[in-house]
């Protein structure tokens, strides 16, 4: 099967055959979404998810080039884009091409994603020109949350309401191939959707958005704080405790390990 590509995914717009999205990290959990989703992001909520920080903002390239180039080595049918972490595109568009650059040389990605709207857009546009597809990213932008103050919803008020769509449709302009819109009111994200002319990716946005996006662990049920925006579809984390609450019994009482799980002098080693 040949991997998604960004033309593919830009052509998906208003298809009513929504994108599915998901993130990865490692390379096992590329391999089990991989055949299911259209685009798999290597997201710089990394940050909390594997590494346990208190936000997006201390990740690094290297952290984002070594799970991107897993990522990349566990799937074959998916796109896949990687975050550009806080710090490494925001102070001028030739920057910001080293770092795509770099992230796309060192994993084998196809495509990078950044944070902002209008500030930004003469970056998307820089890139997109000199062979970089970029997905950007409007509304709740994590990797501002000095500025924002929190996580909360964006775009109650007129006026915030107002900035996001421009800021969306700015970088829409300047070339994004796709857009996720994070953490918005309801129509805000519909707006935006019949607005621009790239798929709309949402993440506590709509279902009238493109496609959809999630971080994995968190539809899994794996990860402990769980924003209103996540459905879980499984509980893996009490799976989890479950199963090794049983193998620290099984240990405990020698049960573990049984006859099955030990070698015999007679017979050739089975792995
Ligand atoms: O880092 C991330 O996981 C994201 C999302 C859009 C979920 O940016
Ligand atoms: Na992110």
């Amino acid at each position: 099967m040949k991997r998604v590509t960004v033309p593919a995914i830009r052509a998906r717009k208003g298809e009513g055959d929504p994108l599915v999205m998901l993130t990865a990290y490692t390379v096992r959990m590329a391999q089990l979404l991989d055949p299911h989703c259209d685009m798999l992001l290597v997201g710089d909520s990394l940050g909390q998810v594997i590494y346990g920080l208190p936000s997006t903002v201390p990740v690094t390239l290297e952290m984002m080039c070594a799970h991107g180039a897993a990522v990349v080595r566990g799937s074959y049918h998916a796109l896949v884009v990687i975050d550009m972490p806080f710090g490494s595109y925001e102070a001028s568009p030739e920057l910001a091409f080293a770092s795509a650059a770099r992230l796309l040389k060192e994993t084998g990605a196809a495509a990078v994603k950044l944070e902002g709207g209008k500030a930004m857009a003469p970056t998307v546009r820089f890139l997109t020109e000199r062979g970089i597809p970029v997905m950007a990213h409007v509304g709740l932008t994590p990797q501002a949350v000095n500025t924002l103050g929190g996580y909360g919803a964006r775009g109650r008020s007129e006026a915030e309401a107002a900035k996001i769509v421009g800021d969306a449709c700015a970088v829409a302009e300047a070339g994004a191939f796709a857009l996720v819109i994070e953490g918005v009111v309801e129509p805000i994200a519909i707006d935006i959707t019949r607005l621009v002319g790239c798929p709309t990716i949402g993440i506590g946005a709509s279902a009238q958005c493109d496609g959809q996006v999630l971080v994995a662990e968190d539809m899994l049920g794996l990860f402990e704080r769980t924003p209103r925006f996540v459905k879980k579809f499984d509980d893996i984390a009490g799976r989890i405790s479950a199963a090794v609450e049983t193998y620290a019994a099984d240990v405990r009482s020698r049960a573990f390990p049984g006859a099955d799980q030990v070698y015999v002098p007679s017979s050739p080693a089975r792995r």
